[in-house]
């Protein structure tokens, strides 16, 4: 490997906000790319796409071999070399807990928090190896902030941002940075926000996966802790502790129900 190569792992890098982070950090000079999602064909359209090395796997990160696969990979294809790994693989399944119960629970943990956890596990000893070098899990405004008929989805982004914040005082003596990314509404495939952009009184509550990607560079290989994107949705999370009643009453109001938009699964 050239010296000076980076090499950066994009969980999730098949489409939205993953695909848009494998691009922006194509863009650095000596980066080397690892893309991981499910769906193969996508991976390698992107890697070929792309103007720096990407190499792909395609593997189901909820399946008990996966972290071994993705650092058998790395240790395969990069010489074991680790910088930043983006955490952002992620889904949503709405329903009220009445309905759908520990099952939607424990589904949302095994991805949006277990796998994370599995695959850092696996990984940390490279990123520890490569110091200075960084984590960034993407989380959600939901973590901080929750709504009806999102509470697995909330549940497990809440367990993550408490995980990483441990993380990252753990591992500040050890170089690697870790921070996180909270989107609001992005319009992608999994999350794709229609009812919002369809109408204009809500449609500037929505943005872009390329933003989200910019976030992630600031807080990766940027060293921020933390950026809510697009920004101001940081005034919901302030609220939410400042003001409990308020933010109740406005997620409990009539006028709230198009904020729990509709995901992949039910379009
Ligand atoms: N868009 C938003 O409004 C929004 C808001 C807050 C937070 N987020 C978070 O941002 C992250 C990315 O979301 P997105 O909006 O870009 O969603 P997306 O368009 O649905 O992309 C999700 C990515 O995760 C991959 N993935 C899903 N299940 C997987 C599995 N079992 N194993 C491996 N990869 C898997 C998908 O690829 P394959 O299907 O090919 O596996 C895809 O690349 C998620 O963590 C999400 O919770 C999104």
């Amino acid at each position: 490997m050239a010296a000076g190569t980076r090499v950066a792992l994009v969980t999730g890098a098949s489409t939205g906000i993953g695909e848009a982070t494998a691009i922006r950090l194509a863009r650095e000079p000596g980066t080397e790319l690892v893309l991981v999602a499910r769906r193969e064909d996508r991976l390698r359209a992107l890697a070929e796409s792309l103007p720096c090395r990407a190499t792909y796997v395609a593997v189901d990160l909820t399946g008990a071999d996966a972290p071994a696969r993705v650092r058998a990979h790395l240790e395969a294809e990069h010489g074991g070399a680790l910088h930043l790994l983006v955490n952002n693989a992620g889904a949503a399944w709405r329903g009220d807990f009445a309905s759908t119960g520990h099952a939607n629970v424990q589904r949302h943990m095994e991805l949006n928090f277990d796998a994370v956890v599995r695959l850092t596990e696996a990984l940390l000893p490279l990123l520890r190896q490569a110091a200075p070098s960084a984590i960034v899990n993407v989380a959600s405004t939901a973590g901080r902030v929750a709504r009806a008929r999102t509470g697995a989805y909330s549940a497990s982004k809440f367990a993550l941002i408490g995980w990483t914040d441990a993380l990252y005082a753990e591992e500040r003596a050890h170089g690697v940075h870790v921070g996180m990314v909270l989107p609001g509404f992005i319009a992608t495939e999994g999350f794709p926000a229609t009812e919002l952009k369809e109408k204009a009184l809500t449609r500037w509550l929505v943005s872009k996966p390329e933003v989200v990607a910019e976030a992630i560079y600031e807080v990766g290989p940027g060293g921020k802790p933390e950026r809510y994107v697009p920004r101001f949705y940081a005034v919901a999370a302030i609220l939410r502790i400042l003001a409990p009643r308020l933010i109740r009453r406005i997620l409990t109001s009539g006028s709230a129900g198009p904020l729990t938009t509709k995901t992949a699964d039910e379009i």
